[in-house]
């Protein structure tokens, strides 16, 4: 079986190549790098022992992209690709529309094209908006916070569409909560450009001295130490996800729609203390203000991941920031370092 993989050579695209090729399937890449480098797929067919095509192409650039359709026999598409920071997209919300909604249209016209009937998509908790209750439910009401997830819910609804007007398509949602964690042998790992935005590689960077203290944003919320709560899950455990989505629900028509979470939620102080405990250093930090649009409390019901495609998170708090641990300090400047 054939996956074609966009956003390939990015964090969890990259994870999720490596559990691909481990289990036998065949792979397609393609990536713009535009946040990512080559450098992480060399370190993925090193690692599997395994040779594949990568195609580095914008999918804006749809006759670019039905290249790849045109070289290869394509069974199902694993559609990582997009931008992803929600701080940017409130700055830069057309470009994130565009790249995000536009590449996957012309995606969706190429696997009609070519008679690609499965797609699994990289959704996100996002699109729960400000849950009013914890744990979260596929069931909850879906509504978003900023143009970033909004281009999720809006890619959900077209993804629902078309297999509405087709009932030959396979869609899957994999909505995941936080992923963070690394490959275990330390090479590979997420490689963030500038200054990360997202808790876990900036506490990594605090730890290896590329930054000087950790923002807490926010410690008054009602949770039990007032920082947010999270469900944090290994990105190995995410990728094995999309493995199960493929084993269970390519050819079976129908939107398929899952939580990708633990089921556990950790405070931004417990994550610290997880992260000090793994790396054998204090962390410095210090409590800073709320930062705008986040919420107090996320995490998943996984039930239903659980028993439908049979898939559960098993790797640990200690165990994901053991496994960041190992890549940052070993790649303090990620793959270009
Ligand atoms: P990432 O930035 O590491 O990977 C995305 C990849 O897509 C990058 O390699 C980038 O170069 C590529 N890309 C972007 N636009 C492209 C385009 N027009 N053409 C070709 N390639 C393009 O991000 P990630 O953390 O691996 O996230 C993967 C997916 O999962 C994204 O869709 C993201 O929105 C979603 N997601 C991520 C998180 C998270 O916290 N990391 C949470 C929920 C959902
Ligand atoms: N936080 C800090 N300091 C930081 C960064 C984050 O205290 O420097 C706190 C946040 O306030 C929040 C928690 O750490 O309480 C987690 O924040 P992240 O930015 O790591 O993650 P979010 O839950 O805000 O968002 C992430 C992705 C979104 C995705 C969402 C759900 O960035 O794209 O998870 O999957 F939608």
């Amino acid at each position: 079986m054939k996956i074609l993989v966009t956003g390939g050579a990015g964090y969890i695209g990259s994870h999720t190549c490596v559990e691909l090729l481990n289990a036998g399937y065949d792979i397609v890449v393609l990536d713009n790098l535009y946040n990512s480098s080559e450098k992480c797929l060399d370190a993925v067919k090193e690692l599997t022992g395994r040779d594949f095509p990568f195609y580095k192409v914008d999918m804006l650039d749809k006759d670019a992209m039905e290249q790849v359709f045109k070289e290869n026999e394509i069974d199902s598409v694993i559609h990582f690709a997009g931008l992803k920071a929600v701080g940017e997209s409130t700055k830069i919300p057309i470009t994130y529309y565009h790249n995000n909604i536009t590449g996957t249209l012309h995606l969706l016209q190429l696997m009609e094209k070519y008679g690609v009937n499965n797609i699994v998509f990289s959704s996100s908790a996002t699109v729960y908006g400000m849950p009013k209750t914890v744990p979260i439910t596929e069931d909850f009401p879906l509504s978003t916070t900023n143009p970033y997830g909004s281009t999720k819910l809006f890619i959900e609804q077209i993804l629902k569409d078309a297999q509405a007007a087709n009932n030959k398509l396979s869609v899957t949602l994999l909505r995941y909560f936080n992923p963070i964690g690394a490959n275990k042998s330390g090479k590979m790992g997420e490689d963030p450009k500038g200054i990360p935005n997202n808790l876990l590689p900036y506490v990594a960077q605090v730890a290896v001295g590329k930054l000087e203290k950790v923002h807490v944003f926010g410690s008054d919320y009602p949770t039990p130490d007032g920082t947010g709560v999270r469900d944090y899950i290994h990105v190995v455990d995410l990728a094995l996800g999309h493995l199960k989505a493929l084993e269970k629900k390519s050819n079976v028509p129908g939107v398929h729609i899952y939580n990708l979470g633990t089921g556990n939620g950790y405070s931004v102080l417990q994550i610290i203390a997880a992260f000090s405990k793994a790396c054998g250093k204090e962390i410095p930090y210090q409590i800073d203000g709320r930062r705008p649009g986040d919420i107090a409390e996320c995490y998943a019901d996984p039930t239903k991941a659980r028993d439908e495609l049979g898939w559960t998170a098993e790797r640990d708090i200690d165990e994901m920031c053991e496994d960041s641990w190992r890549w940052q300090s070993t790649h303090p400047n990620g793959f270009e370092g």
